[in-house]
This record gives structure tokens, sequence and C-alpha cells, in this order.
């Protein structure tokens, strides 16, 4: 199936009331927040996208590809499943060693050069850990972040889903900005549940739920792109104070005031610019 567009048609929330988001689209390349407190439903969402939902779970919500529901009695081949869900909880199901485990599913796909492709999926994914997933290691002895970026890469490489479905892989401890701008190279769509300001402003745009329904849609603007920027140096420096304490080092005066006086630098001339730009943008 030639998938252009997946909507999203407004159900109800927890209390029986309808959503007031009543529709969204998703077209190919977009990439899309969901964001909320704990329990307000966002991997109901992204679940009732999954399984093409048409108004047959709790939230009755409507799921449409290129603007037609998915007939009920339409089965997907498993292998051709357009949707990846890479989701909160991964504790695994096989115990093959890496290396075999993305053989058989480049297999399943009909892939062609499965070698290059496995050590493309490696090599994707280990961007993305601090330690490198080696072939020989079984599937159950990864991390927690190492499963989930063997899974991401699988997804976008052997996979090849268009549609993929990340449910809070910030918690994982993977580098996630890197992951955003990997992905952003492949014309896919992106939705990621999260509780990062980052993440969510370097979507396109963000679903705010609330008590089970969706609340709100924010189209990220030129302001908030802008404000993703600034986040970036504070999260920078947070990153460096964390490599610091995991190398084992003290944070002694020094190294606090170098740090932190590199990002008020760097921050006096992030904020010239950006008032250049916006004041361009108004007159
Ligand atoms: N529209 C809805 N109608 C009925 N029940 C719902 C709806 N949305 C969510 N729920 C229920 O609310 C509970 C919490 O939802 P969910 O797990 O999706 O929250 P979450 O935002 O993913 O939470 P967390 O941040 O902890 O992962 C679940 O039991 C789910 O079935
Ligand atoms: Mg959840």
């Amino acid at each position: 199936m030639d998938i252009q567009k997946i909507s999203v048609i407004g159900g109800i929330g927890k209390d029986g009331i309808p959503e007031k988001v009543t529709r969204f689209d998703l077209k190919m390349g977009d990439i899309v927040s969901i964001v909320g407190p704990t329990g307000c439903g966002k991997t109901t969402l992204i679940n009732d996208i999954e399984l093409f939902a048409n108004k047959n779970t709790p939230s009755e919500r409507k799921i449409l590809i290129n603007d037609e529901p998915i007939p009920d009695d339409f089965s997907f081949d498993p292998s051709k499943h357009p949707i990846a869900l890479i989701s909160q909880h991964t504790n695994f199901l096989s115990d093959l060693p890496v290396g075999e485990f993305l053989e058989i599913h480049a297999k399943i796909r009909g892939a062609e050069n499965i070698e290059q492709m496995i050590n493309e999926t490696l090599n994707f994914a280990n961007q993305l850990t601090g330690e490198a997933i080696i072939k020989e290691t079984a599937m159950t002895e990864l991390s927690g972040g190492q499963t989930r970026s063997l899974l991401i890469a699988d997804a976008v490489i052997i996979g090849n889903s268009p549609i993929i479905l990340l449910d809070e892989i910030e918690n994982a401890g993977i580098h996630r900005t890197k992951a955003l701008k990997l992905l952003k190279k492949y014309q896919k769509i992106f939705v990621f549940v999260t509780h990062d300001p980052r993440i969510a402003l370097l979507s396109d745009f963000r679903i705010i739920m609330k008590n089970g329904a969706m609340q709100k849609m924010i189209t990220t603007n030129e302001e908030e792109k802008w404000a993703a920027l600034g986040l970036k140096k504070i999260d920078d420096v947070m990153l460096e104070f964390r490599k610091f304490i995991r190398a084992g080092e003290e944070i002694t005066d020094n190294v606090f005031n170098e740090q932190i006086s590199g990002l008020a630098s760097s921050y006096q001339l992030y904020l010239k610019k950006r008032k250049l730009f916006l004041n361009k943008k108004t007159a």
C-alpha cells in the first residue's frame, strides 16, 4: 500500500467528552510530538494509530489512510506492516545474537544486500548509544538504551517502515537530538511521545493531551524554533557536565566556572542573532 497521508479523527476522552482536536493529518516527512502529563493518554493515542483504530477502541478514534478508513477485515502481511512502534517497555523477546536477529528480519523483508544492511543498521544504532552494540551480543543482554537504538535503526533501515512511532525514547538514555537529526534525513512520518521540550520544539507540530483527550495542536513557528536553539545551548552544557560526572571527575569551581562562562558568552551571541532575525521579520 502506498501511504501518502495518515489522519487521526478525534473521538472521546476518559470522561466521554469529545476531543477538542477533531482531526490532524500526517504527511510523509512530518515530525510530530505528543505531549502531556503522566497518564493523560499519550501511549493510547499512538496505539490507536498503530492499530488503525476504527471507532473500535475506548477512545473511539478513527484512523484514515489516504483519507480512507481501513476495512475491519483488512490485515497487513506482518512483514509489510507500515507502522513500527518503539514502545516504552522493551523487555526482550529473543535471545538470538544481534547479528542473527537483524539477518532474519532482513531476509523476511526480502532484502538483497543483507550484510550491508546489517552493518548500516548497527552503524545507525551505535550513533545513538554510549556503548557500541556488537553483532555477537544476545538481544536479551542489550541495555534499555541499546535495545531501543537498535529497534529504531531496524525500523528505519531494514523495516523501511513509512510510519515510526516512538514512545518516550528520552528515558532510555539514547542520544535523542542526534536521533532526530538522523531521522530527518528519511522521508517518513515520525511521531514522538515526549517530555523533552527540545524534541517538542524541533517537531513540525505538537498535540497536547489531557484526561485522555487531544486538547490542542500547536504548529512550531519561527519564534519557537529560535527557542529550541537557545535550549540547545543549555542542553549542551548539561551534556558536558554529564560527561564529567560519568568520567568520574569532580566538578570543581574551575570546571563549573569554565562551563558556565562558556555558556554565558555563547548565549550573548545567540541573543544578538535572535534579536536581529526576529526584528528583521517584524520590520
Ligand atoms: N480516550 C480515552 N478513553 C478511555 N480511556 C483512556 C483514554 N485515553 C487513555 N485512557 C486510559 O488512561 C490510562 C493512561 O493512558 P496512557 O497509558 O495512554 O497514558 P500516558 O500519557 O502514556 O502515560 P505515561 O506518561 O505514564 O506513559 C490507560 O489505562 C488508558 O487506557
Ligand atoms: Mg505512556
